[in-house]
């Protein structure tokens, strides 16, 4: 796939919605560019501003001031809003909200049907998407019998038929079981990888996000972070200071740092944590 610089570019978007009497801005002036093939973790407390952060970036939502382009396509022309949505997919929390057809197939070929796609590129859409995710076997299933984590497959496999560049996930693991979470994210990994698609996924799970290669945190409608995984989680202060975990085993070592055992605080995963605390022990 060629690779387009950048994707996703955010330019002081806010978004404020209209309660009446009290209006809301969720987010406040971000500055954002996403460049494709990245695989971005996105943090944040209940009510920070992800979720509607995550539908400015598809078009779902237009901004109330600032500019969303995705490649250079702002989501003002009303033109170009199919353009954005085709590229930019999305999965939800619940998937039981993103099934339509009555068989996981049918399902699939409803986004391509909607836009044009001739019958027999539909089905060799449908035969690919169900292939990449691993589920070519619940073909003719309902979709609504299905396990959670079938139907997160299912959600993925109808937004790669529509040959996006972008997969946000929006807390689509949360009501995973970690087996069921694994896969799901193994998914997604391998689409990144193998196809250069891009990942944004927003999670509560710092494990997670220590699979991403960039993180960003929001906190009130405001990026606050946005680095590696390392550089951002092992600022655990500040992590902390605002509400939310760092992986348990940076909190191990920042706890051995403060008691003297260590100078500085760099590891977020579990093989990272056993080197430095193999180093202490000897
Ligand atoms: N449809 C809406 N109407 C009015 N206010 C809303 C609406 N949706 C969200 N908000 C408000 O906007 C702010 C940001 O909400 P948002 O859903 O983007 O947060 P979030 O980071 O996704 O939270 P969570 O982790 O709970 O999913 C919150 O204060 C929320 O109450
Ligand atoms: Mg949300």
């Amino acid at each position: 796939m060629k690779t387009i610089n950048p994707l996703i570019e955010t330019n002081d978007v806010s978004y404020i919605y209209q309660n009446n009497q009290h209006p809301k801005k969720a987010v406040d002036k971000i500055t954002l560019s996403i460049k494709q093939g990245e695989y971005i973790a996105m943090l944040g407390r209940n009510g920070s501003g992800k979720s509607t952060l995550a539908r400015l970036l598809n078009a779902l939502l237009i901004p109330s001031e600032g500019e969303v382009l995705v490649l250079s396509k702002s989501a003002d022309n009303e033109e170009d809003l199919w353009f954005i949505r085709k590229r930019i997919g999305m999965i939800f929390q619940n998937p039981d909200n993103q099934i339509i057809g009555t068989t996981v197939e049918e399902d699939i070929a409803f986004g391509p049907e909607n836009l044009g796609v001739k019958q027999q590129e539909i089905k060799n859409r449908v035969t690919k998407a169900l292939t990449d995710v691993g589920i070519l076997d619940l073909r003719e299933r309902a979709p609504h019998m299905l396990s959670g984590g079938q139907k997160q497959k299912v959600g993925i496999a109808a937004v790669l038929a529509m040959h996006p560049m972008c997969i946000i996930m929006d807390e689509s693991t949360s009501m995973l079981d970690p087996l069921g979470r694994e896969e799901l994210l193994q998914v997604v990994s391998e689409l990144n990888r193998k196809d250069n698609i891009t990942i944004i996924n927003i999670t509560h799970h710092m494990e997670e996000a220590t699979l991403a290669n960039r993180v960003i945190i929001i906190n009130d409608g405001k990026i606050i972070e946005d680095g590696t995984p390392n550089d951002v989680f092992t600022d655990v202060k500040k992590i902390t200071q605002i509400g939310l975990d760092v992986p348990q085993v940076t909190l191990l070592l920042y706890k051995l740092q403060q008691a003297g055992y260590l100078d500085k605080v760099d590891a977020i995963t579990v093989e990272q944590a056993y080197e430095r605390i193999v180093k202490i022990l000897e």
